[in-house]
């Protein structure tokens, strides 16, 4: 049986509870799944209070005594999760947002690898559903989620939804459930794309370069110093990504198209030179098939990157 997680962001049992329980019906229909629930109205994460201890010295230094452990082994024991907010103001709820940035170091330090998910926004209407989407998966994906399907429910909050978006929402919501479940059964080598094995390679180097600005950083990426990345993988070596929108990505042209771009990587609060970019680069190693593909992504990582795996 695998254990999915819906983590809800809304502060009641409302339309995204909702449509998170219609995937659930689906992926129970589709057998061998079972879904449990976390409202973070319910768990209590206090809010960050900006220290950078769990970023830099280690996520035991947090100073905020709540149930994020709880959460943290919730998180870690999935086989796969659904992310979920209402669209607030064009975003994802504060509710969302607390808990987000209550895991920020796992953006330095991933640690979910490479668990299949979902993303689930409910609207009042299309203003911000796009946004409140990818505002959902930007936290979760650089932990190592990995994204399969997006869901973007209009419901007004009055007059509910018509029968043309209904029958919309059926349908969005039986391909999720289906890439999802898809997902959870898949076996065989995990093939990332290039925005994660650049953030595999910068963050190591940026990290080895200056092993006394984050210790916990330090600690986690010297022994993955001779790996190719967090956990064990393949490559896609003839595809790289390039722009699609202001946005996203698409995969597409050969590397032979790839031209490095100036000072993708930050030295403290400037732009790296070029020398310092290829020494920070030439620290860890760039096998030529895929250095220069990473040069020219480094500006452009982006959520909407996240396709099926
Ligand atoms: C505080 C608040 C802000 C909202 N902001 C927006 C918005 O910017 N754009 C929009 O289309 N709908 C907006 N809505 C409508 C909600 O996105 C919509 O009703 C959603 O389905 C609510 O989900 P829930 O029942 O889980 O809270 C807002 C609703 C609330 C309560």
């Amino acid at each position: 049986m695998k254990r999915v997680l819906a983590v809800i962001g809304s502060p009641h049992r409302g339309a995204t509870y909702r449509a998170v329980q219609a995937i659930e019906e689906r992926l129970v229909m589709l057998g061998g799944v079972e879904v449990e629930y976390l409202l973070l109205r319910e768990a209590g994460l206090e809010p960050c209070r900006g220290c950078f201890l769990c970023l830099a010295e280690g996520e035991e230094r947090c100073p905020c005594r709540d149930a994020r452990d709880d959460v943290l082994a919730r998180l870690d024991a999935c086989d796969g999760a659904i992310f979920a907010s209402p669209n607030y103001v064009q975003n994802v709820s504060g509710l969302y947002k607390t808990f987000v940035d209550r895991f920020a170091w796992c953006c330095h330090r991933p640690r979910f690898y490479a668990k299949p998910a979902l993303a689930v926004a409910t609207s009042g209407g299309p203003f911000g559903l796009k946004e409140t989407l990818s505002a959902i998966q930007t936290g979760p994906a650089s932990w190592g989620f990995v994204f399969v399907d997006e869901v973007g429910i209009g419901v007004h909050p009055r007059l509910g939804a018509g029968d043309e978006s209904r029958r919309e929402a059926d349908r969005a919501l039986d391909c999720a459930a289906k890439r999802l479940h898809e997902a959870l059964n898949r076996t065989g080598p995990y093939r990332p794309e290039r925005w994660r094995l650049f953030q595999f390679r910068s963050m190591r180097a940026i990290t080895l370069a200056r092993p006394d600005a984050c210790p916990a950083d330090t600690a986690f990426y010297r022994p993955l110093a001779d790996r190719d990345f967090y956990v064990e993988a393949r490559f896609r070596r003839s595809t790289v990504w390039r722009p699609r929108s202001s946005n996203g990505w698409s995969a597409g042209t050969s590397l032979a198209n790839m031209r490095p771009s100036p000072d993708p990587l930050r030295m403290g609060d400037r732009p790296a030179d070029r020398g310092e970019m290829q020494e920070l680069l030439s620290r860890v190693g760039s096998p030529p098939h895929r250095g220069r593909a990473f040069c020219r992504c480094t500006e452009r990582i982006s959520p909407s990157s996240i396709r099926a795996w």
